[in-house]
């Protein structure tokens, strides 16, 4: 009896504050448990980590399992640092690069007059700035789709976007970026560079001249490990110093052991990184001109994935039913109004795009 009036409560929300109910969360890209064909719709890599990250996750994750892992991710983010030429001091690690943009926002954004990000991009943004309440200007794209970063001047602002950008894949080049800086001494500024590594100018090198750049990074794109969750900062130590604050409010061990020692690995085995990233960049660019003999229209992508509008009539949202019909998962998003007719489709192997062009034709031709 008490067990069904608590259930019945809890469909009622009965126990929800208003602010929860007025949250408006992320819709996360659909993870289905069972197989899928072609999955190209959360921008994961195709590739399996380093075989040297699997023998480690196999043969020494379990070790001392039973005690905490290192609060402070010591040896994890000494090997970051060294791998980008920074200090310690200057790295932050977290439980996937959404949670340090969630410590960012709370962190950095909270209570400053002007937070400003584009009108189209990541939109975990905007889920985070409601959830902390704060408020936020959106800057439109240009006609280009680019974001146009002289319209983000502002004294004593927060600007927050990623490089290259969600959904479009458009990277910013790098000088742009560091005028920007110069700019705007003033302002602290995020970029967030979850995909960076397939061929996006990085401002990771411009951390050291400007104190008021943070720069996100995520473990999931680029190195395969989305099931991990790691994600990393780098900026000035007094900005790393705010960030350990609050992961330590919030929650002293956000990495795991098995997370923490398979990072480690992921930067030992360099070059298997870059000849993958090389690889995805190779198809991506195959793939662009497959997708343009069709006729579909794409924008520049310096990311492992594009966004690309067929040819009218086609719908992309059709698209998307009928790829999803003979389980084939792409990203469709059905706002704002200018996002309609693209998809968002993640570059996977020669082999699995050859396959998504096969399967594609025989749509559009049917
Ligand atoms: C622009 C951007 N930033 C950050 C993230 C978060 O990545 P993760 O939390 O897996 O490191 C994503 C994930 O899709 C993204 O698209």
């Amino acid at each position: 009896m008490l067990d069904q009036l608590i259930t019945e409560l809890r469909l009622m929300s009965k126990f929800w504050s208003q602010f929860v109910k007025n949250l408006d969360p992320y819709i996360p890209g659909e993870q289905p448990q069972g197989e899928i064909r072609l999955k190209l719709n959360t921008n994961e890599n195709p590739y399996s980590p380093a075989p040297a990250v699997i023998e480690e996750i196999q043969n020494h994750g379990a070790d001392r399992i039973n005690l905490y892992p290192d609060p402070e991710s010591n040896i994890l983010r000494s090997t970051i640092a060294t791998y980008h030429d920074v200090d310690i001091s200057n790295v932050f690690v977290g439980n996937g690069s959404d949670e340090i943009l969630a410590f960012i926002f709370y962190g950095f954004f909270k209570n400053k007059k002007n937070l400003l990000f584009p009108n189209i991009t990541y939109s975990f943004y905007p889920v985070y700035a409601k959830l902390f309440d704060i408020s936020y200007q959106q800057i439109p794209l240009n006609n280009d789709f680019e974001i146009d970063l002289s319209l983000y001047h502002n004294e004593d602002s927060a600007v927050i976007f990623p490089n290259p950008n969600a959904p479009t894949g458009i990277p910013i080049p790098g000088k742009k970026i560091e005028d920007f800086l110069q700019d705007n001494p003033l302002s602290i500024i995020i970029v967030d560079e979850a995909y960076v590594d397939f061929g996006t100018d990085s401002s990771v090198n411009l951390v050291k001249k400007y104190k008021n750049l943070v720069v996100t990074r995520s473990m999931s794109k680029s190195r395969s490990l989305a099931g991990l969750r790691v994600g990393y900062a780098i900026g000035d130590t007094t900005l790393i110093d705010g960030l350990i604050r609050i992961k330590n409010s919030f929650n002293s061990y956000p990495l795991d052991r098995i997370a923490q020692k398979a990072s480690v690995t992921s930067f030992q085995e360099d070059n298997y990184f870059k000849e993958t990233c090389k690889k995805i960049i190779e198809t991506r660019n195959r793939f662009i001109k497959a997708l343009e003999n069709l006729q579909f229209s794409v924008l520049p992508s310096g990311g492992n994935f594009i966004f690309t509008q067929p040819p009218s009539p086609l719908s992309a949202n059709t698209i998307y039913s009928q790829l999803r019909d003979i389980g084939i998962l792409v990203r469709y998003f059905n706002q704002p109004e200018k996002l309609k007719n693209f998809l968002r489709i993640t570059i996977g192997t020669d082999q699995q795009m050859d396959l998504f062009i096969d399967e594609l034709k025989k749509i559009i031709n049917q």
